[in-house]
């Protein structure tokens, strides 16, 4: 972050900045100094704007501070349990913490929610109740118009509307270059654009999170961006008043690919149509899944069988993450509409379609000018045409597969489709479940925007755990031994792969997935926009937040995930972290990490039991539907393949460096060393020795 100056127009090419400053060019004529990258979040693979020269900052220095199914078809100084952070530039205008006891009006008790958060979230939903612990409001008379009190569930807030943000706009203005008070005290970061380039993101905001704490601004001329990194401030927004923050930006990207999915849905379309889509992931279906993840890994041992053959039985070098992704690809077409991708084996024009609409995906949302909505351009620009052809045999084939599922309609209570004898049915994906749960009538349309907001949202996020794990774990023999000697011991003399009751006992294995998921969050950073003014509680800070409606909010739940406040070393791959509770009372009203009870469901220590520190599937009403699922898969295919192959990295760790999509990406893919088990005897020998204890 150096050097730094104050510089009065600034730029930032995030998307949703970047849809405002384009807005109004001749305002605010801003240049910046090469490439920049969009954030993540369920925007897939990584692309670079092109800009024009010049030099801008990225802050301006305010005044202010076994069952197969039958369808084969950066050195942060690591803290101790003491109590403060040492994070944090000594010029932040935030106040150092206070301190306080966790109250149990702070979080839902940990031990009573684990199992049953899934019941509550959806009682939420349900009962139309306010999120979170809140008193009644006062008369209409005492709150203003977007008073966050006004709102819940059942009256959600009014959508923005221009003026709203050209109010908040006017007001960024007088604060950050006039003489306005200030709402907050809460540090602008300061700094150059350039600290953004060069590197994901993610990095860039958590360079930032070191020198200015858990929350800060960026300000981008009038466009200003608050980043929290804070799980007191998460639980307020995801949980307790999720009602009044929405997608923002990301809704405006997605909509024309996801249409009306669950991700840029509407409130009202969102809560239908979660509602129905929620309990398609019952257990019998997991069950059953996990035998078709089986099958489905089984396809990439072959493949993996046929390279090492090809190699004279050597080792030959994979590249991993683009493997994990086919594997992805072909598990949730499979699970979702129960289409065979085979993309482990051959490269059809549909995958092609479906890669290169999720590029456009993340290239629109690096743009400066959504041109993508003036329809001539479509027909003429070539990028454009590929992309209407895409999506039109992406659509086709969707529209085929659900054309085939409303023919076969069998309308069933829910209670019997959870009963479901899946092992017989000849269609035993989500789509058949959607179409069949009675009184949940769709269009098809609604059908195929659910479907493709799942094949988005489940593909890269699980291929990147994958590869995320396997890099770490190559470079831990001592914890990749015991992983083995886990799974050898679960699996026994077995070599089907393991089955729903076997990755219950996974239990090493599951947390490397989770460590993995804690050090390269997927994806890296939330997005939100608040709908009504509120005000975020205090947290490490120790002081409230008041902020406009209109706002957009990151959460960057790599830096939070990295915080050494939150966790110890938190640069360490450590799977055994989870054992041992952890706690800071130096971050007021944060009940820290409470490790789950061995007798709870639950398969990765959730944001519950880490009271909002640790958000691998997100958390509160917007959660991922499929936490379930891809812990199942990852855990599945992981250990399948740890049973069948020696893995050891094919070059530097160094040398794999970091990109963002959608999610954490590496840069130019990761080089595994393929070797047969069994000829590796190093491990081996440290394996069957810990097999034995
Ligand atoms: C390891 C794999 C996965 C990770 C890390 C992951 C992560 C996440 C996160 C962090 C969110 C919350 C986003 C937000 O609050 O803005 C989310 C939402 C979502 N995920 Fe996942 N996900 C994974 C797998 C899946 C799978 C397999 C599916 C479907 C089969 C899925 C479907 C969804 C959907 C539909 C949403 C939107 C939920 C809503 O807004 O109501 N995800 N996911």
């Amino acid at each position: 972050m150096t050097p730094r100056r104050p510089v009065r127009n600034a730029h930032l090419t995030h998307a949703a900045a970047t849809s405002y400053l384009s807005a109004s060019p001749a305002v605010f004529p801003l240049r910046v100094a090469g490439p920049v990258m969009a954030p993540a979040a369920f925007v897939p693979a990584p692309v670079r704007l092109p800009v024009s020269n010049g030099r801008v900052s990225l802050g301006h220095v305010a005044a202010t501070q076994g069952r197969r199914p039958h369808f084969f078809g950066e050195g942060v100084p690591a803290s101790s349990h003491g109590p403060a952070r040492v994070v944090g530039a000594p010029q932040m205008v935030a106040p150092p913490p206070r301190r306080r006891e966790p109250s149990s009006r702070d979080t839902v008790p940990i031990g009573d929610v684990a199992a049953d958060e899934r019941e509550r979230l959806e009682a939420n939903l349900s009962g139309g109740v306010v999120p979170g612990v809140d008193s009644p409001p006062p008369p209409e008379e005492e709150m203003a118009e977007y008073d966050s009190r006004r709102f819940s569930e059942a009256n959600p807030p009014p959508p923005l509307s221009m003026k709203d943000s050209m109010d908040l706009w006017i007001e960024n203005i007088l604060v950050l270059y006039g003489d306005k008070e200030p709402r907050d005290t809460v540090p602008v970061a300061e700094g150059e654009v350039s600290d953004l380039m060069g590197g994901p993101f993610f990095l860039a905001l958590h360079r930032c999170f070191k020198q200015y704490g858990p929350i800060y601004k960026l300000a981008f001329g009038p466009k200003v961006f608050i980043v929290v990194n804070d799980p007191v401030v998460c639980r307020h927004i995801l949980r307790e008043r999720s009602i009044l923050y929405d997608k923002g930006v990301l809704s405006e990207i997605l909509e024309p690919i996801m249409g009306k999915g669950l991700i840029p849905a509407d409130y009202e379309t969102w809560k239908t149509r979660r509602r129905a889509i929620v309990p398609g992931f019952h257990s019998a279906w997991l069950e059953f899944m996990t035998g078709m993840f089986g099958y489905c890994t089984d396809g990439l041992s072959e493949k993996l069988d046929g390279l090492i053959a090809a190699d004279d039985g050597n080792a030959p070098v994979v590249e991993m993450e683009t493997e994990y992704s086919s594997l992805a690809l072909d598990i949730i077409g499979k699970a979702v509409f129960n289409y065979d991708f085979k993309s482990t084996q051959t490269e059809s024009p549909v995958i092609k379609a479906v890669y290169r609409t999720l590029r456009e995906a993340e290239y629109r949302s690096t743009f400066l000018f959504p041109y993508w909505k003036f329809e001539p351009l479509n027909w003429i620009v070539p990028r454009q045409r590929q992309f209407r052809r895409d999506m039109k045999l992406v659509n086709d084939t969707l529209r085929k597969l659900i054309d085939e599922a409303q023919h076969g309609k069998q309308s069933t209570e829910l209670d019997d489709l959870k009963r479901r004898d899946y092992e017989n049915v000849s269609d035993p994906s989500m789509l058949r479940f959607l179409v069949d749960l009675r009184g949940e009538s769709t269009t098809n349309q609604q059908l195929r925007d659910d479907l493709m907001t799942m094949l988005i949202a489940g593909h890269e996020t699980t291929a990147a755990v994958l590869t995320w794990a396997t890099y770490e774990l190559v470079q831990r023999p001592d914890i990749y031994a015991r992983v083995r000697a886990e799974v050898d011991a679960v699996m026994g003399d077995r070599q089907s792969p393991p089955t729903f009751e076997d990755v219950k006992s996974l239990n090493l294995t599951r947390r490397v997935l989770a460590e993995s998921l804690r050090m390269y969050p997927e994806p890296p950073l939330l997005i939100r926009r608040l709908l009504a003014d509120d005000t975020l509680p205090g947290g490490e800070i120790g002081k409230p937040t008041n902020l406009k409606r209109g706002t957009d909010v990151f959460i960057c739940v790599y830096s939070m995930h990295r915080s050494p406040a939150l966790w110890e070393e938190p640069d360490m791959f450590n799977p055994d972290r989870w054992l041992k509770p952890f706690s800071n009372p130096g971050v007021d009203g944060w009940s820290g990490y409470n490790p789950p009870a061995p007798n709870r469901a639950s398969l990765y220590p959730n944001e519950v039991n880490a009271d909002f520190a640790f958000l691998p599937f997100g958390g509160g009403s917007r959660k991922c539907v499929g936490d379930q699922f891809a812990m199942l898969e990852s855990t599945v295919a992981f250990a399948t393949l740890v049973r069948r192959f020696d893995f050891s990295l094919g070059c530097a760790p160094s040398e794999v460096g970091v990109d963002t999509g959608a999610t954490i990406h590496t840069k130019g893919g990761m080089p595994i060393r393929v070797r047969k088990r069994g000829e590796w005897d190093e491990l081996n020998e440290a394996s069957a020795k810990l097999a034995q204890q």
